[in-house]
C-alpha cells in the first residue's frame, strides 16, 4: 500500500461534455494511477432510486434508507452497484436527469465524497467530476478544470450519439447541456466551480491527445 508521501490525487472537474473521463482515464493509466469517474457514482445512485421508485425530493427517509444499504465500487473500470456491473445501464437519459437532481442532496453527498475520500486515501488516483478540486481532495497535489463552450461540448455530445448508432436532436442536446450547467452550477451544496489554484485548460479547438500531453507536462510527466 501507497504511504502519504508517495501518493497522488490529481483532481480534474469541469462541466459535462468537457472530455474529462476520457482525459482522466488516459492521464491515470500514463501514472499508474486508479481512474475515479465520480459522476458514475451519482449515476449508479439515480439508476438505484429510478429502481426502487424512491423520489428523493418527497421521501427523504427512503432515500437515505436506500442509500444505508448501497455498496459503489469499481472493478476493472466497471462501475459495480451492490454487486452488479451497472456500467451500460446508467448513460441513459432518465439515470443522467436523476443523476443531477440526486447530487443536490445532502445524504447522497456524504455518502459519495465518503468513499472517495477513502478511495484516495489508499492509493494513489485521477478522479474526475464537479467538486474534486473544491470538496473531495481540496489539498490534492494536482487540480485541472477543464471546460469547453457549450456549442462545442453539445457538438461532442451529439457525435457520440449518432455515432453511437442513435438518433439524436442537437438543439435538444444542446438545450439539455444548458440546463444541467445550471443545475450543477446553482446547487447549494459543493456547486460546479474552479478551485483555487486549479488550472484552467479550455479544450475548444484542441484535441484528446493534446489536453493529455497539457496535463502531463504540468504534472513534471512528459514520456
Ligand atoms: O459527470 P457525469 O455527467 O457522469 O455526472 C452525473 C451527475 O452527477 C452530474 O449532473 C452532477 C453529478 N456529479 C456531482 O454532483 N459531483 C461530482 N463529483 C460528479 C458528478
Amino acid at each position: 500500500m501507497n504511504t502519504s508521501s508517495d501518493r497522488v490525487r490529481v483532481a480534474i472537474d469541469g462541466p459535462s461534455g468537457a472530455g474529462k473521463s476520457t482525459v482522466a482515464k488516459r492521464v491515470a493509466e500514463a501514472i499508474g494511477a486508479d481512474y475515479i469517474d465520480t459522476g458514475a457514482m451519482y449515476r449508479a445512485v439515480a439508476l438505484k432510486l429510478l429502481r426502487d421508485g424512491v423520489d428523493p425530493a418527497s421521501d427523504i427517509d427512503g432515500l437515505v434508507d436506500l442509500l444505508s444499504h448501497t455498496d459503489i465500487n469499481f472493478t476493472q473500470g466497471n462501475v459495480m452497484l451492490d454487486g452488479e456491473d451497472v456500467t451500460s445501464m446508467i448513460r441513459s437519459p432518465d439515470v443522467t436527469a436523476m443523476a443531477s437532481r440526486c447530487s443536490a442532496f445532502a445524504p447522497v453527498r456524504e455518502k459519495l465524497v465518503g468513499l472517495q475520500r477513502k478511495m484516495g486515501d489508499a492509493k494513489s488516483v485521477v478522479m474526475d467530476g464537479r467538486d474534486i478540486g473544491t470538496n473531495v481532495f481540496p489539498d490534492a497535489e494536482y487540480k485541472f478544470y477543464l471546460t469547453a463552450s457549450t456549442e462545442e461540448r453539445a457538438r461532442r455530445r451529439y457525435a457520440e450519439m449518432t455515432e453511437a448508432g442513435g438518433v439524436a436532436d442537437y438543439r435538444e442536446v444542446l438545450d439539455a447541456i444548458k440546463k444541467r450547467d445550471y443545475d450543477d452550477a446553482h446547487r447549494s451544496l459543493n456547486p460546479l466551480q474552479r478551485a483555487d489554484y486549479a488550472i484552467l485548460i479550455d479544450t475548444d479547438g484542441m484535441g484528446i491527445e493534446e489536453v493529455i500531453t497539457k496535463i502531463l507536462s504540468y504534472m513534471g510527466n512528459t514520456d
